[in-house]
């Protein structure tokens, strides 16, 4: 028994945030946000949408499209580092606004690596049958974290959020394999310290810290580890990849990986340039979409590989 992917959703806040309208806020141009990122506009949402409300609309998305009903499912994972609140979880206030009574509710943390990490947890669930419907969402406004005046990390986020259904299978298709790993020891590199027990009163800032050089080297060897460490689990090469879906953080971080790895151009869907970096969204956002415009077939092998605060690291291979 394998767990596969039934229906997809996603949600982005209406909100258009373009590098132009940054460069009235902070010292920055468009030129150097395109050229170093690739990005090009982001969305932002507005005060009274919270994560869950994303989720939301993401969620009834991917329901339908899979054809399950919210009261069918058995487990929600969320995957966010931006929860409406500490507690309760986003996975239960998500149940709520579903209607979905029969569900376990669960938020997983692993920032950006987020949904490749509550994937791996919602296949094995299935895997050993204990659970049979699962939603699994990737949801973050990081624009509620971002200090307005760091054009080091300002320019990099947006909001959204990206859902999957996953349901058995007992054919030939599903997750075939799932690689994580983390390495607390780079953790001071991406923070958000400020809320937790070690500063209730956000003392030290409410904020995103960064420091970008640090993440994009991890970033850099984390994309291709990932990708190298999954494929040998799952018996495949990089000749077998149909689509690679990357975390979409940073062009120049997928460029480089691709080119050393010796993937073309055609077989990695990209959409940062619209979106920025949405964290856990990222990828269920950009598996989404690559769906909807024709670029996943039944039988191809796709490969979801994410990177993050942690700093966290993990990949997935899927036969669609
Ligand atoms: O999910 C994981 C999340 N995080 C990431 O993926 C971040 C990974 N890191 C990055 O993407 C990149 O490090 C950044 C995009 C954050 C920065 O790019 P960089 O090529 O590493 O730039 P840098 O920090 O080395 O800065 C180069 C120059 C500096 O000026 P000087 O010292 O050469 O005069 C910066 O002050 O560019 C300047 N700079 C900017 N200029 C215009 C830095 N940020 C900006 C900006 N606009 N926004």
């Amino acid at each position: 028994m394998r767990a596969k992917i039934s229906g997809t959703g996603s949600a982005l806040p209406d909100k258009i945030v373009t590098n132009d309208d940054l460069s009235k806020i902070v010292d920055t141009n468009d030129a150097w946000i395109r050229e170093r990122t690739g990005i090009m506009e982001r969305r932002v949402s507005d005060e009274g949408t919270a994560t869950s409300d994303l989720a939301f609309i993401a969620a009834e998305r991917a329901l339908a499209n899979a054809k399950v009903t919210a009261e069918e499912i058995d487990f929600i994972l969320v995957a966010t580092c931006s929860p409406d609140m500490l507690f309760p979880s986003v996975a239960c206030i998500l149940q709520d606004k579903l209607k979905a009574k029969n569900a376990a509710c669960l938020d997983v943390s692993a920032a950006c690596s987020g949904f490749n990490y509550a994937l791996a947890v919602a296949s094995s669930f299935i895997e050993t049958g204990k659970y049979k419907k699962i939603l699994l969402v990737g949801a973050d406004e990081l624009t509620k974290y971002l200090d307005w005046t760091d054009r080091g990390t300002c320019i990099l986020f947006g909001d959204g959020a990206g859902a999957a259904v996953l349901t058995a299978t007992d054919k030939n298709d599903g997750i075939i394999a799932s690689w994580l790993k983390a390495e607390g020891i780079l953790g001071n590199s991406l923070i958000m310290p400020g809320g937790g027990t070690r500063d209730p009163e956000t003392k030290n800032g409410r904020f995103i810290k960064m420091d970008g050089k640090e993440v994009f080297k991890f970033a850099v060897r984390a994309l291709e580890t990932s990708v190298k460490e999954v494929l040998i689990q799952a018996g495949k090469s990089i000749a077998d990849i149909d689509l690679l879906i990357p975390h979409q953080a940073n062009i120049r971080i997928i460029d480089h990986v691709i080119k050393k790895m010796g993937l073309p151009k055609e077989k990695v869907y990209v959409n940062l340039q619209k979106y920025g970096n949405t964290s856990a969204a990222s990828i269920p956002i950009a598996l989404d979409e690559a769906y909807a415009a024709g670029k996943i077939k039944p039988g191809d092998l796709i490969v979801l590989s994410g990177f993050g605060a942690g700093l966290t690291y993990g990949a997935n291979v899927i036969i669609w």
